[in-house]
């Protein structure tokens, strides 16, 4: 019997519930342990957030792990605040971070959350390099080396960048500028004592290249993550339908992994949990091949897929201003409409050949497109048909448009 998997569909997984990568994390371990800072990349949905937690989890013995998650923050105050109650957990830490802010000191521990988090937000005001820097300071000095896992830093560097509507200001520019530049400079600083893991789900190039900050992260290592190969995608369907006794054959495996084609985590155990859901409603737990392809078009097409979906367009809307997210949705509706978007349909859907080229980069590097012999299409042929299903209809194809 091989081992049996709880499914999990939306948020990280990490532990028990976590399924494969086992040479990603090796790899990904080997960088910590070398001393490197590293970048993740990877598309929506890949498993990077469960990928930093399962990596935490495991290297915890050795490393002092921070899990930071900047995607509510808005300031560069807001990320040292996180920082510091990301080390509240380690009750050796805990005081010394307390002394660098002098009205909590020894009652770092004690202080409830939500009256720490304004009280941090207190003494950080006007300056939180300073403090940010005694704590990092606190962390490099500690017997066991540290490693500060920095979620949705993207998020917050876009915030910042944006500070009035979609359009990218220059005070944004200068605070997003400073942010990144000490997160930099303490990278170097402390190399060696502190590892700075950044990811997101957005990308950070892409974001960083627009506000001309593309140099930057350059002493981070990237790391892409990439889909499930089929037999991890193979393995995991059949670990999930042996924990909820689903028949599913082999034929059926198959048709799941041939549908999806590229293995994103998250689709993976969306459409198991669609088949399963669809077995438990019929009464009978099995699943046959016409079953997978019923429940592609009814359920993974239908609402559930499409808030899926709504979450990828509102990332697009978040890393572009308005109208040139517009001209996005445009390009991505033409693939999905024409199969594939050909140099000739995408110049005529943007005229201007550096915002193409901006453009097309963030849609490349957040993984919606890959170019092919043909032109660009969909790098997964899921999202595809949602943006198919979704804005097909509305869309005015180039070549109905009598220019091709
Ligand atoms: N190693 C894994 N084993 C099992 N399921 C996984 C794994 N990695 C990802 N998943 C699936 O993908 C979902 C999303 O995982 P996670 O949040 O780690 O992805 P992410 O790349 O951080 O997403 P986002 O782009 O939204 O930040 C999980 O709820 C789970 O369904
Ligand atoms: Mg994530």
């Amino acid at each position: 019997m091989g081992r049996k998997l709880k499914r999990e569909v939306g948020n990280w997984v990490s532990g028990d519930r976590f399924w494969g990568r086992e040479s990603d994390i090796a790899s990904f371990t080997q960088f910590l342990d070398e001393g490197a800072h590293v970048l993740l990349i990877a598309p929506r949905r890949m498993g990077k957030t469960s990928l930093m937690r399962e990596v935490a989890r495991r290297i915890e013995p050795r490393f002092t792990c921070l899990f930071v998650d900047l995607e509510r923050g808005s300031t560069a105050a807001d990320a040292i605040v996180e920082l510091s109650l990301a080390a509240r957990p380690h009750a050796n830490l805990g005081e010394r971070i307390g002394d660098v802010f002098r009205s909590i000191g020894s009652r770092f521990h004690e202080i409830q959350v939500d009256e720490l988090k304004i009280k941090l937000h207190d003494a950080l005001a006007g300056d939180w390099q300073t403090k940010g820097d005694r704590m990092l300071g606190v962390l490099a000095d500690h017997d066991r080396g540290a490693v500060i896992f920095i979620d949705e830093l993207p998020i917050l560097i876009n915030r910042l960048l944006r500070t009035e509507g979609s359009r990218i200001t220059p005070a944004g520019r200068a605070a997003a500028d400073q942010l990144v530049s000490w997160l930099r400079a303490a990278a170097q600083r402390h190399q060696g004592h502190i590892r700075f893991v950044a990811s997101g789900s957005i990308g950070l190039a892409p974001v960083l290249r627009q506000a001309g900050l593309s140099a930057t992260m350059n002493g981070f290592t990237p790391f892409d993550l990439d889909p499930w190969d089929w037999d991890t995608a193979r393995g995991c369907l059949l670990a999930l339908a042996s924990n909820y006794e689903l028949e599913l054959p082999a034929p059926a495996v198959s048709r799941i992994l041939a549908r999806l084609g590229f293995c994103v985590p998250h689709h993976v155990q969306m459409f198991f949990s669609h088949v399963y859901e669809d077995a438990r409603r019929r009464g009978a737990l099995v699943c046959t091949v016409s079953d997978v392809d019923r429940v592609y078009e009814e359920r993974m097409l239908g609402s559930r897929g499409h808030a899926e979906l709504d979450h990828m367009v509102e990332r697009l809307r978040l890393v572009l201003d308005a109208e040139r997210a517009e001209l996005a949705f445009g390009l991505l509706s033409e693939t999905a409409v024409a199969e594939a978007l050909t140099p000739s349909s995408a110049r005529m859907i943007v005229k201007e050949p550096a915002v193409l080229r901006e453009l097309l980069g963030v849609l490349e590097h957040d993984g919606y497109l890959r170019l092919e012999d043909d032109g660009y299409r969909f790098v997964s042929g899921l999202v595809g048909d949602w943006w198919r299903k979704r804005f097909g209809f509305e869309h005015v194809s180039v070549e109905q448009r009598g220019y091709a």
